[in-house]
């Protein structure tokens, strides 16, 4: 029996000669493959600019720090989203402000954002959650009511859209990964989009140790960090991107395949409005509670499918239990059911069809 992972990066023979090629030039930091892949990115999502790095938490932390958010300051997060997105919120000093999640999207209750909001509110940082949107629309408003920065994070969504524009350059900041869980990979990297200059400054001088060229002479103008990605990461980024739109199709296909195969009422499938894009990062079904999700992963591995949760109830999380010690079940029971009953199942491009009908066989057999 051949095992299905959960996910698996599509590296192929041109992607490792990219690199290779780049290897063999000894230039092994960043340098004009990483300008590249900027330009690259800045092009696919048409954003006036795009910033390389080390990864997709160093991209948030980078927009809090380039915003001047720190102490005394709140930040809205969705209470359920990877760890990561609450984590640069504790690392600049500041407070993350949880909010409950929709159940049928997974993306932050819209309804429930201004209700959160207080003198103290800096920025939102909303998640476009296993790579559906939400509906940034909606909350650009309310943050330009309100006066607050917005960081999408869009670790999950490079290529998704609602109404046609690119998730990522609606807020002031927008953040993507390319952890190999996403549709393209660098192994650890992440990527800043921005449509503002003056900002786009502040975080590359902050990417590189605070450096920034004065009179032609570099100078440390700010306490900086080295968030840099190398060449040759760059590279194997820039080649995966040439088949991107065929990849997020072919998922697109087998996420329709799974939509229409698995039938078991058990089983509650993901959507997607009308007005959105969707790059399917995580297929995420929720089970009934009648099945243990846990055993059930077991049972799955077993059968050769590999399967996990889908993303963490933040506020349930030690670190976040003991700072804050929210009662989850009463504020965010939609965040708590979606870590409790959510199951990521493999979605990705070197699956097959018959893959696909495989799992939601089994599926179908609860
Ligand atoms: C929603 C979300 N935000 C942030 C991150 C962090 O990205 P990275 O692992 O590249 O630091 C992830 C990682 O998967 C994520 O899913």
């Amino acid at each position: 029996m051949n095992f299905i992972p959960l996910a698996s990066p599509d590296i192929q023979d041109q992607d490792i000669q990219a690199v290779v090629d780049v290897l063999k030039t000894g230039m092994l930091v960043q340098g004009k493959k990483v300008a590249e892949l900027e330009a690259n990115i800045a092009a696919f999502v048409q954003s006036n600019t795009v910033t390389s790095v080390s990864n997709g938490t160093a991209t948030m932390h980078l927009a809090l720090v380039a915003l001047g958010i720190g102490k005394g300051d709140e930040v809205i997060v969705p209470a359920l989203s990877y760890v990561a997105t609450a984590n640069v919120v504790e690392l600049v000093g500041a407070t993350p402000v949880f909010v409950d999640i929709e159940i049928d999207s997974f993306n932050i209750d819209v309804s429930k954002i201004e209700a959160a909001i207080t003198s103290k509110t800096k920025a939102i940082i909303p998640v476009h959650e296993f790579g559906l949107p939400c509906d940034i629309t909606t909350i650009m408003k309310l943050a330009n009511a309100h006066s607050l920065y917005v960081i999408e994070d869009a670790a999950c969504a490079l290529g998704a859209s609602q109404n046609g524009q690119s998730v990522g350059t609606f807020g002031d900041f927008g953040s993507f990964s390319l952890h190999p869980r996403k549709a393209i990979s660098s192994g650890e990297g992440g990527l800043i989009t921005c449509q503002k200059e003056e900002l786009t400054k502040k975080v590359q001088i902050l990417r590189n140790h605070g450096i920034d060229i004065i009179d032609g002479k570099m100078e440390f103008v700010e306490a900086g960090f080295n968030y840099r990605m190398t060449d040759f990461q760059a590279a194997l980024v820039n080649s995966q991107l040439e088949r991107l739109t065929d990849t997020l199709n072919y998922k697109n296909e087998l996420a329709n395949c799974y939509q229409q195969e698995i039938t078991n009422p058990k089983i509650k499938l993901p959507s997607c409005p009308n007005d959105r894009v969707h790059t399917w990062q995580t297929y995420h079904v929720l089970i009934d509670p009648s099945i243990n999700r846990d055993e059930l992963i077991k049972t799955l591995r077993a059968k050769g499918i590999g399967t996990n949760y889908g993303a963490q109830c933040i506020p349930d999380q030690i670190f976040y239990k003991n700072k804050y010690n929210h009662n989850s079940a009463k504020l965010f029971p939609n965040a708590l059911r979606a870590y409790k009953e959510g199951l990521a199942i493999p979605l990705y491009e070197k699956l097959t069809r018959a893959d696909i009908s495989y799992i939601a066989e089994e599926l179908n057999k609860l």
